[in-house]
């Protein structure tokens, strides 16, 4: 049984898409053991109580330094025993301690092909301004590991998806929510859950 830490800050779709997966069977072997939030009013705590999943808040702005809350952060997400932390639209950094001890157990979904429109600032609404922007045709979302940059460890999924005409970057967002983030997420956690995923040379393997 793979025991799943989700990290939120905001609505908590891809937490509720990851959820309704597990309920209705197309993550296997898994359980959400508990959700961590740095934003006590982020509707993805509503959601994960409505669950009965186990959840709290901790935030930078509780702590005098970014050490202290590093260190509770990271305790907390210990107290839980993840066999893998997902990042579901986190938008703290993560503690290099915590990268280091859950080297390529920790994953994210990224709302871009990446390398596309990602890294520093790249997060959000602001991923799909961007591609709207320069006038992309094909976006989509990625999952990957978690190293100790921006968007930029070993790649385990991706979607494509189209670009139509009038796209505001609203509209553009929801429908990779709905066509791309909500199905890879689910996806790649079974995956994980069911040992398909291995990491060679700093690549995924997909078995
Ligand atoms: C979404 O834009 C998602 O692509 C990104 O973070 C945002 C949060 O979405 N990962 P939600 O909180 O899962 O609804």
């Amino acid at each position: 049984m793979l025991n799943v830490v989700v990290l939120v800050s905001g609505g908590g779709t891809n937490l509720q898409a990851v959820i309704d997966a597990v309920k209705d069977g197309n993550i296997s072997n898994t359980k959400i053991t508990g959700v961590i939030s740095n934003n006590k009013n982020a509707y993805a705590l509503e959601r994960a109580k409505k669950s009965g999943i186990e959840n709290l808040c901790i935030s930078p702005k509780d702590f005098e330094t970014r050490e202290q809350f590093n260190e509770e952060f990271l305790k907390a997400v210990d107290d839980m025993e993840p066999d893998l932390i997902v990042l579901a639209g986190f938008l703290v950094v993560i503690p290099p301690k915590m990268i280091e001890r859950y080297t390529n157990r920790i994953i994210n979904i990224h709302p871009s092909l990446i390398p596309s429109f990602c890294g520093t600032g790249y997060y959000g609404i602001k991923v799909h301004e961007a591609a709207l922007s320069r006038g992309v045709k094909v976006v989509g979302a990625t999952v990957h590991f978690v190293d100790e940059g921006t968007d930029t460890g070993p790649i385990i999924l991706q979607r494509a998806v189209n670009v139509e005409q009038d796209d505001t970057p609203e509209i553009l967002q929801r429908r990779v929510m709905e066509q791309a983030e909500w199905k890879i997420l689910p996806l790649a956690i079974d995956l994980i859950a069911n040992g398909k995923v291995k990491v060679e040379d700093g690549k995924t393997v997909i078995l």
